[in-house]
């Protein structure tokens, strides 16, 4: 029996072929398969999953030029309390559809396929998101393994956004998750309502409040921020230094911290408006957040 020693080139060949396409993503197990589950008909009728032996339901989004060969990005869209994925899918209830996100995605597609986003619009219980004893996050897991199970998906480009009880749902999912999720975008959420299990991993952090929020008061989106600040390692800044507007000025200010661990941003947008998943800029016609919310996760390669 003689083992022939490969010549070093062909082995080094061997192993930078192997790695390379598993640094860049990480193909869920639908990539090159048919999808049995999802059809273009999943955003009117919903899938069905049984998590913590409640059952729940979910819609998807596929890109218009879906190809099983590539691995998209994933993207949760989550409701407000009282609301429902029909209404973020519809753009009723005071929602953008999708949170806006969509047309967004499909512009940067247009030159950089990996920008090419299923969305994932799921139901919460009894309209909320109360993840009592983590039943929420359970759920939102089977989700994301059920819909990469049958669509290709970049696992490493899981993403959350969502406003109110969504937002705090958002938050919730960056504490459980840690690294199994790649960046949330809280809109005017809170640090309680959703609860925080677990809460030490680094997450990507983008989180917006209005200064005249009485329904959810901008403390909470504050406390949430700055949960994330300390995770990703960023420079340690004095809340009362971080520039919110004025009441009444009609403004907004973005704030883009400083020396978070790469891979780790956390950005902050205050403006001076109400609870809102919509706010405006005075005179605009069209809301700022789905154009913050897709710069902020666009940038995950
Ligand atoms: C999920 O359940 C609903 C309600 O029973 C039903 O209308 C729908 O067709 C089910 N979805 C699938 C994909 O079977
Ligand atoms: C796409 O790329 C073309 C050519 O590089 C450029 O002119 C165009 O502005 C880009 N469009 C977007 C949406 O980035």
């Amino acid at each position: 029996m003689a083992f022939k020693t490969p010549p070093l080139a062909a082995l080094l060949l061997t192993l930078l072929t192997t790695l390379t396409p598993a640094l860049a993503l990480k193909r869920s197990a639908g990539c090159g398969t048919t999808p049995k589950l999802i059809t273009t008909a999943s955003t009117t009728i919903p899938l069905n999953i049984t998590a913590n032996a409640k059952a729940r339901d979910f819609f998807v989004r596929l890109p218009e030029n879906y190809n099983r060969d590539q691995p998209h990005r994933l993207v949760l869209t989550l409701h407000a309390l009282s609301g429902t994925a029909e209404q973020v899918i519809a753009g009723t209830g005071g929602y953008i559809p999708w949170y806006g996100l969509p047309p967004l995605a499909a512009a940067t597609a247009a030159n950089d396929t990996s920008a090419n986003t299923i969305f994932v619009a799921p139901n919460g219980l009894n309209n909320g998101w109360a993840n009592q004893g983590g039943e929420d996050v359970t759920f939102l897991r089977a989700v994301v393994a059920a819909v990469e199970a049958d669509l290709c998906v970049d696992a490493d480009r899981r993403f959350a956004t969502g406003f109110s009880y969504g937002g705090a749902m958002s938050y919730a999912l960056a504490c459980a998750l840690g690294g199994e999720i790649r960046a949330v975008a809280a809109l005017s959420g809170n640090p309680q309502i959703s609860g925080c299990a677990g809460g030490s991993g680094a997450v990507a952090y983008y989180g917006q409040h209005g200064v005249g929020d009485t329904v959810l008061p901008i403390t909470g989106g504050r406390e949430m921020r700055d949960r994330f600040l300390r995770n990703n390692g960023c420079a340690k800044v004095d809340a009362k230094d971080v520039a919110e507007p004025v009441s009444g000025s009609g403004k907004r200010v973005k704030t883009v911290f400083a020396g978070c661990k790469e891979d780790k941003p956390v950005v902050w947008v205050a403006f001076d408006g109400p609870h809102t998943p919509t706010p405006k800029d005075a005179g605009a016609a069209e809301s700022w957040v789905p154009g913050e919310t897709w710069e902020f996760f666009k940038q995950f390669k």
